[in-house]
């Protein structure tokens, strides 16, 4: 049995989708069972649980021989995996599928990088079976910013670099692999799209795509941290944001692979091509 962590979430909702297609059974953990419910997934056995609770976790892992582990975007996440990684190696888990992310390693200077650094670690020190994947940005991180985007100005501090943005389907196409194909153990695979692409480059494809212009403004990373803290998002959380566009505008994470279609078994969505999927959205 397969049990999927975040199966609510952007990479995990994907999986789930691709696992529930493909006719593949699987226990997804969830907190809320009613909410998860109506996403009306064929497949899916949903258990009630909670990444901070380990009895709930002992509960979802009866049984289970593979895991699908990704940790929600909060302070020192490497806490949370460890605790799970805790759990599933005393309930007889046999392989771990881990989400890190591009440019992961104890002591690199964006914290995000470092505490899935720590997991990396922690998880090739266990008994544990492990795949590790590292994706690169997400593209639909995009769509936390129609508003800016509907306004027609894309304002971040990344300068003019450019890293290969991917899609969250693509990543779960090479999780699903991962988790359901053999010669995947000890691995380590940098998820990224097809080419690496800039804020200005994004800016073009909504105006080619959505047929309005669309501007990127690149702003100093002050200015971004002043008007995340008025929207209310907690300090930590701007810092690490603002580490990434550091380490996107110095091309730190710049590495074009061909991992969706050698692994995933299918051609990386093209920025044009993630747009003209989420026009309705960028648009209204
Ligand atoms: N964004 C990027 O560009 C990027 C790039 C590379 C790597 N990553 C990594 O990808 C991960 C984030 O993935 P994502 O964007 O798919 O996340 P997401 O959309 O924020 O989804 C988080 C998921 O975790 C669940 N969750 C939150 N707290 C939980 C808890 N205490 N117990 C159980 N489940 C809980 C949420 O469920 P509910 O429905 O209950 O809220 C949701 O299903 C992070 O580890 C991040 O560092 C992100």
């Amino acid at each position: 049995m397969i049990l999927l962590t975040g199966s609510t979430g952007s990479v995990g909702l994907a999986l789930s989708a691709l696992l529930s297609t493909r006719g593949i059974a699987f226990r997804a953990l969830v907190r809320d069972i009613a909410k998860a419910s109506r996403l009306n997934l064929p497949g899916v056995e949903w258990v009630q649980g909670d990444l901070q609770d380990s009895a709930s976790l002992s509960r979802a892992l009866a049984g289970v021989d593979r895991v699908f582990l990704l940790a929600p975007p909060v302070e020192n996440l490497d806490r949370v995996e460890e605790k799970f990684l805790n759990v599933a190696a005393t309930c007889g888990v046999r392989h771990v599928v881990n989400i890190s992310a591009v440019g992961a390693g104890i002591g690199v200077p964006h914290r995000f990088g470092h505490w899935h650094g720590k997991t990396e670690k922690y998880l090739r020190e266990s008994k544990l079976s492990f795949t590790i994947l590292r994706p690169s940005f997400f593209m639909q991180n995009l769509l936390t910013m129609t508003s800016m985007i509907q306004q027609g100005t894309l304002y971040v501090p990344a300068g003019t670099g450019k890293a290969p943005f991917v899609d969250v389907r693509d990543v779960a196409a090479v999780a699903a692999a991962c988790l359901t194909e053999a010669g995947h153990v000890g691995k380590t695979y940098d998820v990224t799209g097809p080419a690496a692409i800039g804020y200005a480059d994004i800016a073009a494809a909504l105006t080619r795509v959505l047929g309005r212009t669309i501007n990127y403004v690149d702003v100093p990373p002050e200015a971004t941290r002043t008007s995340m803290l008025a929207m209310g998002m907690p300090a930590w959380l701007v810092d690490a944001l603002n580490e990434l566009n550091l380490g996107l505008k110095e091309n730190r994470f710049g590495l074009v692979t061909d991992v969706v279609s050698k692994i995933g078994h299918k051609s990386p969505v093209d920025l044009d091509s993630f747009v003209r999927d989420h026009a309705a959205t960028f648009i209204h």
